[in-house]
């Protein structure tokens, strides 16, 4: 660990990779030469175009995204897509189905309705507090789209497969998985991500959409809430949130050219949440609250004997330099969040601290 910083498991805004904090500090005042920070330059620049370009470039690269598909980043986070994604796709006599497996995919339920969208929702973990994700759902084969959440960064819950539906697209809520692990984008129409977990700083959302769901796109709505604005613009029709597309773009070249992409970012992932989950499995003190054949491998949910403990847990770790594992307030018990770029070392001081504790509480 360098000096002054903690190993942190906070469930976003996250830990970046220290490599990109560094590069961003090296270069801060002076951007490629310009003069400038990268925060005081034009969007219009050529030295903007180039941190753009390069952003969708590795996106593509790294999701392996044919010409079929436009890579957007919108402000307004994954939450405005909750809203954007109803207005822009389902028309009238349209419906949708959406899976709801805990607060996100309720929040985009919710949104929808709001809308007087005609939404259905084949199935739902609600009835055991979402440790679980529904299997052998039937889904509407008529519907335009099926709504997931791929990861439920709140109850510590993931689809390790992603459902068939049929054929009908998949439009998913990919905040806190997006770039963890490969995955083959033939049954989606729709992905979206908030940067702020896995590959950057909030105030940007990438959205992945098949070029032909942008035929669905009305004519009649508000400019900054239509994909074809941005599509039209390469992102860039109003002023982007420049730094941090620029953060993402310096992460997604971490995760190609350091850790070498997406095959090898899904082991180093898997290990460090298997050393969690193995851990639990051997203990009698600490409890994993998802169901087996659940469980996130970037947010890893747990209790400890009483409420009072954890309390004590979340301090005493703290004070050891490990942050941020104070459990969602909705569900409470503890979190620990392993997006990429936490280090191993971070798991594995972890499970030192929590074996401490134990043997001094337990
Ligand atoms: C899965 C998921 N979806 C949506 C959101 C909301 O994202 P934002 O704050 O960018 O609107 C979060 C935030 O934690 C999330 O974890």
């Amino acid at each position: 660990m360098k000096a002054n910083r903690i190993y942190n498991f906070n469930p976003g805004p996250a830990a970046l990779p220290l490599p990109v904090l560094e590069e961003i500090q090296e270069s801060f005042l002076n951007f490629g030469g310009s003069g400038m920070s990268v925060i005081e330059i034009s969007h219009r620049s050529r030295e903007f175009d180039d941190i753009i370009n390069d952003a969708v470039a590795r996106t593509r690269r790294l999701l392996k995204l044919n010409d079929d598909w436009q890579v957007l980043f919108i402000q307004g986070g994954a939450s405005t897509q909750f809203c954007m994604i109803p207005i822009n796709l389902l028309g009238d006599g349209d419906t949708a189905d959406y899976v709801d497996t805990g607060t996100w995919s309720t929040k985009a339920i919710k949104e929808a309705r709001i809308l007087n969208k005609v939404i259905r929702v084949p199935a739902s973990s609600e009835d055991r507090n979402y440790c679980y994700i529904p299997r052998a759902v039937e889904f509407n084969h008529e519907a335009v789209y099926t709504h997931i959440t791929s990861n439920n960064t709140i109850k510590g819950t993931q689809w390790a497969e992603f459902p068939d539906t049929g054929g009908v697209p998949l439009v998913a809520d990919m905040s806190s998985d997006i770039m963890s692990r490969p995955m083959d984008m033939d049954k989606f129409g729709l992905v979206y991500a908030g940067a702020q977990k896995n590959i950057g700083p909030a105030g940007v959302c990438l959205v992945i959409i098949r070029k032909d769901m942008l035929d669905r796109v009305p004519g009649h709505i508000p400019a900054m809430l239509k994909y074809t604005t941005f599509a039209a613009k390469n992102s860039l029709y109003n002023t982007p949130p420049g730094f941090a597309i620029y953060t993402v773009q310096l992460v997604l070249k971490w995760i190609e050219e350091t850790i070498g992409g997406l095959e090898k970012m899904d082991v180093v992932n898997r290990r460090k949440a298997a050393l969690l989950y193995d851990f639990f499995d051997g203990s009698d003190f600490y409890r994993g609250t998802a169901d087996a054949d659940s469980r996130s491998v970037m947010n890893v949910t747990f209790r400890l004997p009483d409420e009072n403990l954890e309390v004590m847990f979340v301090k005493q770790a703290l004070e050891s330099g490990l942050g941020g594992l104070k459990g969602h307030r909705s569900v409470g018990g503890c979190r620990a969040s392993i997006y990429n770029p936490t280090p191993i070392e971070a798991v594995e001081a972890l499970i030192d601290f929590m074996k401490t504790f134990e043997k001094q509480t337990g």
